[in-house]
């Protein structure tokens, strides 16, 4: 079986690790450019939002922390250890003090207490988490009543499908499901849309914020 064959057509974690490890090296040569938009317009939100104590899920290389507001507190927890040795480098060589954690964990078990974070992010994430609706829930959790989650993924419109299958190849290299919708996600969820931007390129990307009650 190969690493996307799963039942669901998704990664398990040991193989999210396993291929994380590999990318850890030139992930920020390839996908830095590749998911700038997102990242940028994600960060920009989150810095407008008042917000003080921010999670970021799957925060990877840590590309998105130089971005922030100094005056945000962040927490940044990813399953690759590859990854986050890259994002600790990139903190320290930054010196970014504002990152008072990056850590080892799954996003679909937090091991944070409830309420905790002002705004949970999660970039890029949604379509590798092997269960999306699990670490939604989480990030609900430990999200405070009244905050904010953002989210920021390739969800399946229709509109794109000509796009979507000429990236299916490089879908299915990042363990990525091409044809996961957004009410897939959402579905269960009490969380509310409050917006649900096209980010370029192409629209290929949303960038989806979603009210804690
Ligand atoms: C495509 S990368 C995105 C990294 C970063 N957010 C960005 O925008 O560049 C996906 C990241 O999600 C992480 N990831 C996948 N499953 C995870 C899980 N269950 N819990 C935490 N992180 C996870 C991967 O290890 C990887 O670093």
């Amino acid at each position: 079986m190969s690493e996307t064959d799963s039942p669901r057509g998704r990664m398990d974690v040991a193989a999210v690790i396993a291929a994380y490890r590999r990318y850890a090296g030139f992930y920020d040569f390839v996908f830095g450019p590749a998911f700038r938009w997102g990242r940028r317009r994600s960060v920009a939100r989150i810095n407008t939002l008042g917000v003080h104590r921010l999670l970021e899920v799957g925060v990877g290389t840590g590309l998105s922390l130089p971005r922030y507001r100094r005056d945000i507190h962040i927490v940044g927890i990813d399953v690759s250890r590859d990854m986050l040795a890259v994002a600790k480098r990139r903190v320290e060589e930054e010196r970014l003090a504002n990152v008072d954690l990056l850590a080892e964990m799954d996003g679909e078990q937090l091991a944070f207490v409830d309420g905790a974070f002002d705004a949970v992010v999660a970039m890029h994430v949604m379509s590798v988490v092997p269960d999306p609706q699990r670490c939604l829930a989480e990030m609900q959790r430990v999200c405070r009543p009244g905050g904010t989650i953002l989210i920021c993924n390739h969800f399946a419109a229709g509109s794109e499908k000509w796009l979507t299958r000429r990236l299916e190849p490089f879908a299915k290299w990042l363990g990525w499901r091409p044809d996961f919708a957004l009410s897939e996600l959402l579905s269960g969820s009490t969380l509310d849309v409050t917006t649900n931007d096209p980010i370029p390129p192409f629209g290929l990307f949303n960038l989806v914020i979603l009210r804690n009650g």
